[in-house]
């Protein structure tokens, strides 16, 4: 019996119960996915309480991503990276930590155009924090060799370029210049919070300048559709949502822990109907 969990504060509105009692069900495997939210006065003690659990593998969320790191026997490239965790697989009582946000996100992206070229995409992150760094840090990862980042804050975005060191040709913008040349781009991101519930006529930068056919992307998932994903529509653009990055991560997590890959697309369209509030028969 497959012990999963979510470790958090807070972890209530999380859709990873669902979609991993799904892909359990889908799978054959017996098991359950439990939510573990962890009061951050309590984290060093219920993290020494999980070490003795019968627990197999857990996600990790705001705010711990970082702070699980000094618990964790190994690290994958990514997360060792990125320095951020968020996926934790217990083999033989050993904590073996991955990151995959970025890497759910290529999934997703090469699922939804499998004929992209990385090499030849022009890309353009539109922020810089935590999602940002995962996205860029996989871009680089699956290829791609140009990629901007344009930040609200334009030196944080050369702080993260520095940082990170990528085998890319990188330049920080701010959102400004970004709206401007945005005709230079094949390929943009918007990473940051901007537009979620309830704020949702609020839109990062104007598309304007966009040219026809590139792919834009949206990493906010409430609501599915963005004002950003709208004027992309407007302009002939290639789509991307950010419940398809959700899912190709749930699904990479799950593979981590019982090594399986599962075909998803049906339960996908479930999701995003769950999403969307079309209910099903279950
Ligand atoms: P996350 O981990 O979700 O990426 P984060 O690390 O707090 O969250 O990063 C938030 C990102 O959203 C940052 O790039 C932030 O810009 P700043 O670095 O200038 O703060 C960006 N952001 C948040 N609210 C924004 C707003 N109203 N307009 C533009 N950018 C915004």
């Amino acid at each position: 019996m497959l012990q999963l969990g979510l470790i958090g504060y807070p972890v209530g509105h999380s859709l990873s119960p669902w979609i991993h009692n799904r892909l359990l069900a889908q799978s054959g495997l017996e098991g359950e996915y439990q939510l573990l939210e962890i009061k951050p006065e309590n984290f060093h003690q219920e993290i020494q309480k999980l070490k003795k659990s019968s627990l197999n593998g857990f996600n990790i969320t705001i705010p711990y991503k970082e702070k699980i790191l000094p618990y964790l026997d190994e690290t994958d490239e990514a997360a060792n990276h990125l320095g951020a965790v968020n996926t934790v697989k217990v083999e033989n009582g050993r904590w073996i930590g991955y990151n995959t946000d970025g890497i759910g996100y290529v999934h997703s992206i090469k699922n939804r155009f499998p004929d992209l070229s990385f090499p030849d995409t022009r890309v353009l992150i539109l922020g810089s924090g935590g999602a940002a760094r995962g996205i860029f840090f996989a871009l680089a990862d699956a290829g791609c060799l140009k990629i901007d980042l344009a930040n609200r804050t334009v030196d944080k975005a050369a702080a993260l370029i520095e940082e990170l060191n990528l085998k890319v040709k990188s330049s920080a913008l701010n959102l400004e210049d970004a709206a401007l040349q945005l005709a230079n781009y094949d390929f943009v991101v918007q990473t940051t919070s901007v537009g979620m519930n309830p704020d949702t006529d609020a839109q990062i930068i104007s598309l304007d300048n966009l040219k026809e056919n590139v792919i834009v992307s949206d990493i906010v998932y409430r609501p599915m559709e963005t004002q950003f994903l709208l004027e992309a529509e407007r302009k002939k653009a290639r789509l991307h949502f950010g419940h398809e990055m959700l899912w190709q991560q749930a699904v990479y997590s799950f593979q981590v822990w019982t090594n399986k890959k599962l075909e998803t697309s049906q339960m996908m369209q479930e999701f995003e109907d769950k999403l969307k509030g079309v209910h099903h028969a279950d």
